[in-house]
């Protein structure tokens, strides 16, 4: 087993998205373009209405999937497929955009604590162009593992003998959310091919056995390839451990359609401008 090290910590930057809600990002910034497989990861929230209450009306994507973890708060979403409903704290939606999806995220709450993330995983060349598919997961549908020192939610992949629902996926992703009291430990056998980070939400981590500099809430933490992850809370944490197998290939973006190829980026556009965008 090769113990996973620090690559390098980077701090979520301010930054805005939607009709202007208020969100940090650290995947998908000038200073981490993408950690292959994923290219974007925001935390967005806020107790302020004023920061959120525009949302996100409706907008394209294509070539990717979008995963949104709701924590607090309440959205409401719609979607060229026809799919609608409410997410509530602790509920996720994994949409796989393929071709193409139209889509509005709406808060759905009038005041009061807004807190969440937004994921983008890479699609492979061969499932850029699918039908969309969309997958809705209540947050009693999660995996959870809870003992006395920890608890974990497991969105997608397997620890101890939770397991999330999302399956038989083409980059296998993990992605659990970790609470991890005051001294205590979390360690993980983890799959040496994939690229991983940890996302600390807040609490201060030791990651490693190697000495590194001190994290901090809303810090994404970049980690070396191994398959021994352990990780302590110097106080008590909460973070999220994201990891995938890395796809390969060249990657073209144009805001919310990521493709190989520019020539593609501009078949979207043109796509969406003629309205052939969402039509399957
Ligand atoms: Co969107």
């Amino acid at each position: 087993m090769s113990q996973i090290e620090i690559k390098k910590i980077f701090k979520a930057i301010n930054a805005s998205d939607g009709a202007g809600v208020k969100l940090k990002r650290s995947i998908g910034t000038p200073e981490v373009d993408y950690i292959d497989p994923f290219l974007m990861l925001d935390e967005f929230g806020s107790e302020n209405k004023d920061d959120y209450v525009a949302g996100f009306p409706p907008h394209p994507h294509r070539g990717i999937e979008t995963v949104t973890y709701m924590l607090n708060g309440e959205f409401e979403h719609k979607d060229s497929t026809g799919a609608k409903g409410t997410m509530a704290p602790g509920d996720v939606q994994w949409m796989k955009t393929g071709r193409g999806i139209i889509h509005s995220e709406m808060p759905a709450m009038a005041g009061g604590k807004l807190l969440g993330f937004q994921l983008w995983i890479n699609m492979p060349a061969k499932l850029k162009k699918n039908k969309p598919e969309y997958i809705y997961i209540k947050s009693n549908e999660l995996g959870v593992h809870s003992d006395s020192e920890k608890i974990v939610k497991v969105i997608a992949g397997k620890y101890e003998n939770a397991e999330g629902p999302e399956k038989n996926h083409n980059v296998e992703p993990i992605y659990f959310h970790v609470v991890l009291n005051e001294n205590k430990e979390f360690s993980f056998a983890a799959p040496a091919g994939h690229n991983s980070f940890i996302y600390l939400l807040k609490g201060e981590l030791k990651i490693g056995e190697k000495k590194h500099e001190k994290t901090t809430d809303s810090n994404l933490i970049l980690l070396e390839r191994g398959d021994k992850l352990t990780v302590k809370a110097t106080r008590k944490s909460e973070f999220l451990f994201i990891a995938g197998k890395p796809i390969g290939e060249p990657i073209a973006r144009g805001g919310p359609f990521v493709m190989n190829t520019k020539a593609e980026i501009l078949e979207a556009i043109q796509d969406y401008n003629n309205g052939t965008f969402a039509k399957y």
